[in-house]
């Protein structure tokens, strides 16, 4: 064969891999046939949350992904039902944002038997049986609650009485915001959480909870808000202020979650910390799923991690941050 045959040859082979490596991605198990992947979102109760929808459906789009999204607008049952229309569907996977932790077990073992892998995406479920779902991709909440407490603890000398603002009852990170925090606090028992109630990880009622609380007999002992996630303790600098004190200095202010607001509700001095959660979660998801589909081990559950922010780094935070 003649060298410029030869070199041609070579040239299509090495085209052809570079055109089969390119199909297999966003495609189910290298068929070339496109992914259809069902999203269930718990809904948009807060800027983090839509940020983390705006990552996966991104990311579909990139990966040349069908996704067919599902927003159930805060209800389980909502969840259950898009989850049997996935079923039905015969999509490929199926990404799931799970309200709590619990009430899982039988639709996820109809996936299962339907041999349709789950994803879980930023919080899990309590099941009797884990191989129902293929991974979780997380960050860790126990900790997030720690990193708070540790920070707090520091800036105040271990002495505080804590209004908590705590998320949906029931949910992942609600728990183990709460979990984490309390033992972070046990060290020091200066450190007191004097009340706590729930505000649904949403902005106008983390405030009508703050109201209720500086409205009580105990309200003026509060000196530090733990709230958590941005959205309610945004809820409650509001409060604070209409009430006529000084969120920041008079009441200090910690949230989780560590978004474009709050970073700049820590430079104009309204929130102290917030502990970062991130929401950018699409390219973990189908990188999973993807795998999943092929039939690929992974691991049980993948812990994304996470950061602190206050007064020292929130500005170089907000140039880069893509969080919402
Ligand atoms: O599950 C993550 C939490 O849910 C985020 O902290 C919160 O903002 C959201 O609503």
């Amino acid at each position: 064969m003649k060298l410029q045959l030869r070199i041609f040859c070579l040239f299509v082979a090495a085209m052809a891999l570079v055109i089969g490596c390119d199909r297999d991605k966003g495609t189910a198990g290298g068929s070339g046939k496109k992914l259809t992947v069902g999203f269930s979102q718990v809904g948009a109760e807060s800027s983090w949350r839509t940020a983390e929808t705006k990552s996966v459906q991104d990311e579909a789009a990139k990966r040349g992904i069908e996704l067919r999204f599902s927003d159930a607008q805060g209800k389980q049952e909502a969840q259950i039902s898009a989850l049997r229309s996935f079923i039905a569907q015969r999509v490929d996977a199926i990404i799931l944002a799970p309200k709590t932790k619990d009430g899982w077990d039988e639709i996820l073992k109809e996936a299962k038997a339907a041999k349709i892998p789950v994803v879980l995406v930023d919080r899990g479920v309590n099941v009797a049986d884990e191989s129902l779902y293929a991974t979780l991709i997380a960050s860790d909440f126990v900790e997030e609650g720690k990193m708070a407490a540790n920070w707090l603890a520091e800036q105040t000398g271990g002495k505080a009485n804590i209004a908590e603002l705590q998320g949906t009852p029931g949910s992942d990170p609600a728990n183990d915001r709460k979990k984490g925090f309390e033992e972070g606090i046990k060290a020091h028992p200066g450190m007191k959480i004097i009340m706590s109630q729930t505000g649904d990880f949403e902005s106008t009622k983390g405030k009508q909870v703050m109201q209720a609380f500086l409205k009580s007999p105990e309200g003026k002992n509060i000196n530090v808000v733990y709230a958590h996630n941005d959205e309610m303790a945004l809820g409650a600098i509001q409060a604070i202020e209409e009430a006529g004190l000084k969120p920041g200095k008079d009441i200090i202010v910690i949230s989780i979650d560590g978004g474009k607001r709050a970073l700049q509700a820590i430079i104009d001095g309204k929130i102290n910390a917030a502990v970062e959660c991130l929401p950018l979660l699409g390219p973990h998801v189908f990188d999973a799923a993807e795998k999943a589909v092929k039939g690929e081990a992974l691991p049980k559950r993948t812990v994304i991690k996470d950061r602190l922010f206050d007064s020292s780094n929130a500005a170089a935070a907000l140039k880069d941050t893509q969080h919402l």
